[in-house]
Parts: C-alpha cells; sequence; structure tokens
C-alpha cells in the first residue's frame, strides 16, 4: 500500500471514529525506517451520538464506569450539576477532592469562586440570574489522583460524554474554564492567555474561554482576575440580554 493509500484508509478510520489503530505484528527496524510518518489531524468533533439523547440516559450509560484508570480511585462519578436547559454551559476541568466527596461540581473552593462570581458578576451587571440556574459540569467525571491534569486518553473516553452533555443542553453559549476544558473543546493550539475574552465555536455554539478558578485563587493574580470578571460580563451579556 502505498502512503497516499494509507492515508485514504486512517482517514476512513478516523471518520468512522476511530482515534489509533495498532499493529499486530511488531515492524522490523528497517521496515520502520522505511515507512512514512503519517500524522492525521485529531478529529475535533466526533460523529456519532444517539438520537434522542438526553442527561438521563448519558447519565444511565456511564453506569459505574471502568471505562479509564480514573475509576481506581475515585470516590463518586461527578456527572454535572444545574439546570437542565441552561442556556449557558460552564465545563470545568476534573473534579477535585470535595466534588468527589459529594458527587457534584464546583462545591469547592474553587466552586466557591465561581459561584461568587456568577452571582456578583450577574447581580452588578443587572442580569437576574444565578449559579442554580446555569448547568456546570468537567471534562473528565472522575477525580484525577492528586489533582493531576486529566491525560489525552481519559479526557478522549469521557469527552464522548461531555459532548453529549453540551448536545443534549444546546446552550446559547458554553463557557470553557482553563486550558484542559479549552483543548476538549477547540481545535487549537493557543495558550489560555492568548484565547481567553475572545469568542470561538464548539460546533455551531460559541465558546468563551476564561481562566480556571482555581488559577484565579493564587494570590498573585489580580490582573487575571480582572480579566475573567471582564469575560464572564462579556459571557453573561451576551446569554442573557
Ligand atoms: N475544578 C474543576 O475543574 N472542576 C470541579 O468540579 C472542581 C474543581
Amino acid at each position: 500500500m502505498n502512503p497516499d493509500q494509507l492515508r485514504a484508509r486512517l482517514e476512513f478510520y478516523r471518520d468512522l471514529g476511530f482515534e489509533s489503530i495498532y499493529r499486530r505484528t511488531p515492524l522490523h527496524a528497517a521496515q520502520a525506517a522505511v515507512l512514512p510518518v503519517i500524522e492525521l489531524e485529531r478529529p475535533a468533533l466526533p460523529k456519532l451520538e444517539p438520537e434522542d439523547d438526553s442527561l438521563d440516559k448519558i447519565l444511565i450509560e456511564i453506569g459505574d464506569c471502568r471505562r479509564c484508570r480514573l475509576c481506581e480511585q475515585r470516590s463518586t462519578i461527578v456527572f454535572g450539576s444545574g439546570n437542565p436547559r441552561s442556556a449557558l454551559v460552564f465545563v470545568g476541568e476534573g473534579p477535585g477532592a470535595d466534588e468527589d466527596e459529594q458527587g457534584l461540581p464546583f462545591v469547592g473552593r474553587a466552586g466557591q469562586l465561581l459561584t461568587q462570581m456568577i452571582d456578583n458578576t450577574a447581580a452588578r451587571e443587572g442580569l437576574p440570574i444565578r449559579r442554580s440556574d446555569v448547568y456546570i459540569c468537567n471534562v473528565v467525571k472522575c477525580r484525577p489522583p492528586e489533582n493531576r491534569t486529566p491525560l489525552p486518553d481519559e479526557m478522549d473516553i469521557c469527552g464522548q460524554f461531555l459532548y453529549r452533555q453540551l448536545l443534549s443542553i444546546r446552550p446559547k453559549a458554553i463557557c470553557a474554564l482553563g486550558s484542559t476544558a479549552m483543548k476538549a473543546l477547540l481545535n487549537s493550539k493557543e495558550g489560555i492567555t492568548k484565547s481567553r475574552g475572545r469568542w470561538h465555536k464548539w460546533r455551531d455554539i460559541p465558546v468563551m474561554v476564561t481562566y480556571h478558578p482555581s488559577y484565579l485563587l493564587r494570590q498573585y493574580n489580580q490582573q487575571a482576575k480582572r480579566e475573567a470578571w471582564e469575560d464572564l460580563k462579556t459571557l453573561l451579556h451576551y446569554v442573557y440580554d
């Protein structure tokens, strides 16, 4: 098979939703050396979503999930909380210790900050919404050990559920909190400082990227705090004006 045929074959499998393909028999070094390196772009969008999906169906399908190693140390799966018909969805990275214990997203220190940010910004801007009016979830639903960043395969596996949550809610806008959420939603190689404060798109839904509340909790981040408040103002006015 020549490189063009090989590429076409790989693209065919990628479009079917396959993310990785492996050889059963290892290549000899000499064979490996002559094989071209073919890089396929990671698909930004998984292609297959069930029709008539709902948050309840997704939750049932997640079940007592054992699809990746994050199941080994979690106490509770943290699916999401808030208004399932919300016009706005916030996406974080993954549960921390408090969330793992309570089964709810953003209930620890970062969560308290997020609540204040939403409630206070909306109140100051004269917008009639509170945290309980929006929907909040994470890229991965199980706590990564020591709160480490989720690994690419964990994000891929759990990402399918995040995408289904978003498609089932169909919000007017999404807020990606931090770079893990940004990476999960946007096929972008930019850093968070460049991407924040601007509109992007996931499928046809506008996405505002901003800093993760945990980052804002660090004391030296006064400038980042000001920027995050500006991002939130833009987002809330877009969704609720
Ligand atoms: N950080 C997150 O990204 N998500 C949570 O739910 C809590 C902290």
